[in-house]
């Protein structure tokens, strides 16, 4: 198919077979979502984490991406990325390691970026659940 020709081999093979593609429910206590877009194009990605509070380890992840082929390549190695790490581990995921994994042209750059800010945007919506629940946050923003 078209979107094979010029694409890395990676990117061609997380958005033939996006990894953990779905949706929790935003409302549960464990769920932190992160809602970003990108200006440049007007893609929308939605990446949500499901956390242990105890631990503060990222227990599962997902994703729904509108845009792109990189841009779902990227939310969908991102979500496997962040899968078992802790949250302060998984907040310093950069869009340029992803970027260097799939190879991304510079032209797709941004499509990365979204996917590091929707993992970020995600903790902090959790930290913030968190917060209001009991206190203080775990990770310093
Ligand atoms: Fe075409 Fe993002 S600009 S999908
Ligand atoms: Fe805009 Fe990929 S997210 S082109």
């Amino acid at each position: 198919s078209s979107i094979q020709r010029g694409y890395h081999e990676r990117v061609v093979d997380h958005y033939n077979n996006p990894r953990n593609v779905g949706a929790f429910d935003k409302n549960d206590e464990d769920v932190g979502t992160g809602l970003v877009g990108a200006p440049a194009c007007g893609d929308v990605m939605k990446l949500q984490i499901k956390v242990d509070e105890k631990t503060g380890q990222v227990t599962d992840a997902c994703f729904k991406t509108f845009g792109c082929g990189s841009a779902i390549a990227s939310s969908s190695l991102a979500s496997e990325w962040i899968k078992g790490k802790k949250m302060e581990d998984a907040m310093t995921i950069k869009n340029s390691d992803i970027a260097k994994y799939l190879s991304l042209p510079p032209v797709k750059l941004h499509c990365s970026m979204l996917a590091e800010d929707a993992v970020k945007a995600a903790i902090k919506d959790y930290e913030a659940k968190r917060a209001k629940r009991n206190g203080k946050p775990k990770v310093q923003q």
